[in-house]
């Protein structure tokens, strides 16, 4: 069974159409990625998942839960239970890289500081940045901000995560390093993932599946290389520059 369910989902702005009729399914601990260009609607797909936007028509079922019929209670619970990369990290300023993690996972468990330490430096490890644990995100780097919102979003080990262009504006090789991080950290952590982004080197190495969102409609799903190998001309578009 899919863990993610989007069916027949559509949402307009002011009369604009920016999702049509979109279907998705994603089965558990795989990732799929969303492509799309600038503005097609990719950011406004992923909040519809966690109900942050309501869809004009169309369900989101989550374990086989509707989230549109979700009490603030239940939907509460629900993003607890998950994890999501913001476009630009959104690290909370004010907050040193150690508060960062901290706060999620004070959130979500009750533990001894010793145990809390313990597994803030755990996980920037896995992200390659204990010595940064008493920085400020002002004195990071995008691509060291970026590892520290991967390393914050899976802290709690989420069942879902969610990933809005993770490596947009970095450089191609900082991009790469984090595709790769997201990749390693993916199969540690085995949550079931969207990931929207434009970035066709990010999605070959995370996607297990793709789908390209273009004008609201989302029909173009499959593996990297079918929708590579198909012959419609959106998909071409997308792979022109491979
Ligand atoms: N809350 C909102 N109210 C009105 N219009 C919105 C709202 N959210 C998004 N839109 C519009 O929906 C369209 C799609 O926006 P969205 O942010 O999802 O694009 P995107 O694919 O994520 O783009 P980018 O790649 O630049 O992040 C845009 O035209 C945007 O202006
Ligand atoms: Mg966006």
């Amino acid at each position: 069974m899919a863990v993610i369910e989007l069916r027949n989902i559509s949402k307009a702005f002011d009369g604009r159409h920016v999702l049509r009729s979109v279907d998705l399914e994603v089965d558990e601990g795989t990732t799929v990625v969303i492509l799309g260009k600038s503005g097609v609607g990719k950011s406004v797909l992923l909040k519809v998942v966690i109900r942050l936007i309501t869809p004009d028509q169309g369900t989101v079922h989550i374990d086989g839960q509707e989230v549109g019929r979700m009490k603030s209670r239940g939907l509460q619970a629900l993003r607890r239970g998950m994890g999501y990369l913001f476009q630009g990290a959104a690290l909370y300023d004010s907050m040193s890289v150690r508060e960062n993690l901290a706060f999620p996972l004070e959130r979500s468990e009750r533990l001894e500081a010793v145990e809390l330490e313990h597994r803030i430096v755990e996980q920037l490890r896995l992200v390659g940045l204990v010595d940064a644990i008493d920085k400020m995100p002002s004195d990071l780097s995008g691509g060291m901000k970026k590892r520290v919102g991967l390393a914050r979003a899976l802290i709690t080990n989420p069942r879902i995560m969610l990933y809005d262009e993770p490596t947009t504006g970095l450089d191609p090789i900082t991009a790469r390093e984090i595709s790769y991080l997201i990749k390693n950290m993916q199969e540690r952590y085995r949550p079931t993932s969207i990931a929207v982004t434009h970035d066709m080197i990010c999605a070959r190495i995370i996607a297990d599946k793709a789908a390209i969102l273009d004008h609201g409609v989302l029909d173009r799903q499959g593996t990297m290389d079918s929708l590579r190998n198909s012959n419609d001309e959106i998909a071409q578009s997308f792979f022109a520059s491979e």
